[in-house]
């Protein structure tokens, strides 16, 4: 082949992988819109309580200020058995949700897994001495939904983590003068490895923590070699998606415990916890859960912005999601059943202004109308849309029973509704236009 040619074609069949690529590793999250967080790990155990103290979560043994050789005795005490990875499957999938993120490692540095790279996991220090991510990756994927890992680069028991690195002024449990990040990118980059190859498709691997060390430090990304992390997670499984928590950008933004107040650029996912007061590991004494109101009506909001509702929960040291975050979902599901079209796979809102009774996404051209504040006249007004309304109904009403539109000449287009609100939790008025 002569030069000039094979230039060509190297250049072609470049561009095509890269934009090939880019379009269909994030066409599934993109449409997801809503996922399950699971923070499951060690510090169920002591169950958010520590010396009379009791506001604690997976943070408590930096916040307890805990020792390894106190921490590491919690292995003894964790005994799963009432973990069932079918339930938790089902009950994402009945939730309405299409990806369960789960912690592989917390900063405490346990392992849930079955890693060859250290004893202090699941299987060697407990005795449980099962591996519950193989069960729960198997029972996601038979539910049709997409299995994911969180994993954390700030760790407290390794001693090769460095303990100027850690959080709130250097904690470690375990701290040594040799510790040598080098080494912990080692161990990183082979635990990384191990779950990207005994496991099956990852969906996404969900880092934490890299930005909250040396925040200041340009090099950041470089300490802990993020970019070769990337790249070897793509040479192990090219779909894998990376999130924007290792020092660079990756493939989407991760807003936490709070909606941005507009849409942003760039794919995004909003991570929050369903109990009140943003403990992601169970706790015991927290018992005020957010609303499957606030919940619904949450996922709407997001998805009118264009982004993805990633929603946790924290299951107890034996094995078990709550009944009270476990009934939130199920009531969520209820209405996503429903309501699902006007979730899964849409965009965000095309209006330029927000309506003051709700909020707004979009398929293709049909728009869905999320009306969270019933109008009291019966009417609805929706002014904005971008397109010619062919006909209006609920979204909820399987008769398609249309609703009046009234476009009059230079006044705001209305939709006659019924005088109560159908769904108290978010009623969906489907547009339907030309
Ligand atoms: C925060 C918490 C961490 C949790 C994460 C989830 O960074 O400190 O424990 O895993 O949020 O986004």
């Amino acid at each position: 082949m002569k030069q000039s040619l094979i230039v060509v074609f190297l250049a072609v069949t470049a561009f095509a992988s890269v934009a090939r690529a880019g379009d269909d590793r994030m066409k599934w999250f993109n449409d997801a819109r809503y996922g399950m967080f699971i923070h499951w790990g060690l510090y169920a155990v002591p169950a958010g309580e520590w010396n009379g103290v009791t506001k604690y979560d997976e943070w408590i043994q930096l916040e307890a200020k805990i020792p390894c050789s106190e921490y590491d005795k919690l292995a003894a005490k964790f005994n799963p058995e009432k973990f069932d990875a079918r339930a938790w499957a089902k009950l994402a999938k009945d939730a309405g949700m299409k990806y369960v993120v789960i912690t592989a490692k917390h900063h405490d540095g346990f392992s849930m897994y079955d890693s060859k790279l250290t004893d202090f996991d699941i299987v060697d220090a407990t005795p449980y001495q099962k591996d519950p991510m193989k069960a729960l990756a198997d029972a996601v994927r038979a539910e049709g939904l997409t299995f994911c890992f969180y994993y954390s680069i700030p760790d407290w028991h390794d001693p090769n983590f460095p303990a100027k690195y850690s959080m709130r002024n250097g904690f470690h449990g375990n701290p040594t003068e040799a510790a040598d990040i080098e080494k912990y990118n080692q161990f990183m980059k082979g635990q990384v490895r191990e779950l990207l190859t005994n496991y099956g498709p990852i969906g996404i691997l969900w880092f934490d923590g890299g930005g909250s060390f040396n925040k200041d430090d340009p090099l950041r990304a470089k300490l802990v070699h993020a970019q070769e992390m990337i790249d070897m997670i793509h040479e192990l499984q090219p779909n894998c998606l990376v999130n924007n928590r290792l020092g660079l950008p990756a493939d989407y933004g991760t807003p936490e415990q709070k909606i941005p107040g507009e849409a942003l650029k760039t794919a995004f996912e909003v991570c929050m916890t369903v109990n009140d007061q943003g403990h992601w590991g169970y706790n015991k004494n927290d018992t005020k859960f957010k609303s499957p109101e606030t919940l619904v009506r949450n996922i709407a909001d997001i998805a009118s912005k264009g982004g993805n509702y990633l929603l946790n929960v924290g299951p107890t040291a034996e094995g078990e999601i709550r009944g009270p975050e476990a009934d939130r979902l199920i009531e969520v599901g209820k209405w996503m059943q429903k309501n699902g079209d006007s979730i899964y796979g849409t965009t965000g809102s095309p209006l330029e202004a927000t309506p003051p009774w709700g909020r707004v996404t979009q398929k293709d051209k049909t728009f869905y109308l999320h009306v969270f504040d019933w109008p009291t006249q019966g009417k609805l007004p929706v002014p904005g849309l971008p397109a010619t309304p062919k006909k209006a109904y609920l979204l909820g009403d399987e008769s398609k029973k249309e609703l009046a539109i009234d476009i009059p000449p230079e006044e705001v287009m209305t939709i006659a509704v019924p005088e109560a609100a159908p769904d108290a939790l978010d009623t969906v008025i489907v547009v339907e236009t030309e």
